[in-house]
């Protein structure tokens, strides 16, 4: 038995391989290094969708089918009224949940456009804000960083690209599970997509970057960092954007973020807290390294993650909810693959409860 069924194998796929010991990640036969900063989300939702529906996009069909998507959702589910309570990350989960559920490109475009139209438009009511509607003609990143902050930022719709090219697939993770285990029983693109929503709210999943701004305004002062994360380590506290399942070394998307995040630092945005930020990050190391040896711990992607979502503009509780802005194109590509292989996912368990009285 597998507890976590780490070395089991569940899917064979074409979207992304994750080699962990040696840091390297691959999407569609290309390193994420390649893709980083040099792809659209656009482009990276075309590679990934190819082969999966028919009529195969290429990244100018995808920019019109996500533009129109973006229209039709503001329109559907903001501009109707936006169901603000709760978390950030909740309301717009049930606002995804308002889709009409299908297998086609437009309810893929739908679901992708969802996560982008309504968390910006959350933040700002939140803020007591108006929220601000898509404008055509503009691409995905651009268009989200303007619902946000009202204006169009090129460098940080360019920054916002990467990290979203960069998160977009990454092997048979918790949440690309979930949604394979769903789409397997053919309920529909929606709701495989809403198990990939449930799975990646999770601290040890997706839910890690809020937690990462905490212990970074915790922590305060670049001399507080070795006493902060060495006693947090002692007392059994796991530090958040350190360790990773599958990376036995550093996770490749760590450092095209961090890549993202100077760029961005060296046009002024953000600046005082990188070196900061890096200067933990080497205090966290240290610390793993004497705390936790022969662990392997090292900096996974949600730590540069806090760090440039936060220079994007965006509050850490919505951290997560941009994270499903990108993770929702692996989602559906793994859907559409599972579904295409038409085998039920169907795992055993091992009985080790009671056995029933025998009858006498
Ligand atoms: N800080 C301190 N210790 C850690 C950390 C950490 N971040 N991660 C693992 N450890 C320790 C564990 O306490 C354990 O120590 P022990 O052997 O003394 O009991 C040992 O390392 C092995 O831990 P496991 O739980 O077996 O590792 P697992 O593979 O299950 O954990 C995980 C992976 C969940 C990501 C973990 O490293 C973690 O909790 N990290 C912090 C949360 C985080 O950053 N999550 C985002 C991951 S990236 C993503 O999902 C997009």
């Amino acid at each position: 038995m597998s507890n976590g069924l780490d070395d089991v194998i569940a899917a064979e796929t074409v979207l992304s391989d994750v080699n962990g010991l040696e840091g390297r990640l691959t999407i569609r036969g290309h390193s994420v290094a390649e893709l980083a900063g040099r792809t659209r989300f656009e482009d990276l939702v075309a590679l990934l969708f190819d082969g999966f529906f028919e009529n195969a996009p290429d990244a100018a069909a995808v920019a019109k089918g996500l533009a129109q998507a973006r229209a039709e959702i503001f329109q559907r589910l903001v501009a109707a009224g936006l169901d603000a309570e709760g978390s950030i990350y909740d309301a717009m989960r049930a606002g995804t949940a308002r889709i009409a559920d299908g297998d086609d490109l437009a309810t893929a475009y739908r679901l992708l456009a969802a996560p982008a139209v309504l968390t910006p438009a959350l933040i700002r009511v939140k803020r007591g804000l108006e929220p601000v509607a898509p404008l055509p003609g503009l691409g995905h990143a651009a268009d989200i960083i303007r619902m946000l902050q009202g204006a169009e930022k090129a460098d940080l719709a360019a920054a916002l690209d990467t990290y979203l090219v960069t998160v977009s697939d990454h092997g048979l993770n918790a949440s690309t599970f979930a949604t394979r285990v769903v789409a397997s029983t053919r309920a529909g693109l929606m709701s495989a997509v809403l198990a990939g929503l449930g799975a990646l709210k999770g601290p040890l999943h997706g839910g890690a970057p809020g937690p990462v701004i905490e212990m970074l305004d915790a922590i305060g002062e670049v001399a507080q960092a070795r006493p902060w994360l060495s006693g947090a380590v002692k007392r059994g506290d796991r530090l958040m954007g350190f360790g990773h399942r599958i990376y036995k070394v550093r996770d490749p998307r760590a450092d095209a973020l961090k890549a993202a995040v100077r760029k961005l630092a060296a046009k002024g945005t953000g600046d005082g807290r990188i070196a900061f930020a890096e200067a933990v990050e080497q205090a966290a190391l240290d610390v793993l390294r004497t705390e936790k040896p022969g662990r392997s711990l090292d900096t996974n992607v949600e730590f540069y993650t806090a760090l440039l979502l936060e220079a994007l503009g965006f509050p850490p509780e919505a951290f997560t909810c941009v994270f499903a802005m990108g993770r929702t194109a692996g989602w559906i590509a793994h859907a559409r693959e599972q579904l295409a292989s038409g085998r039920l996912i169907r795992p055993q368990s091992v009985y080790v409860g009671p056995k029933p009285e025998l009858a006498a």
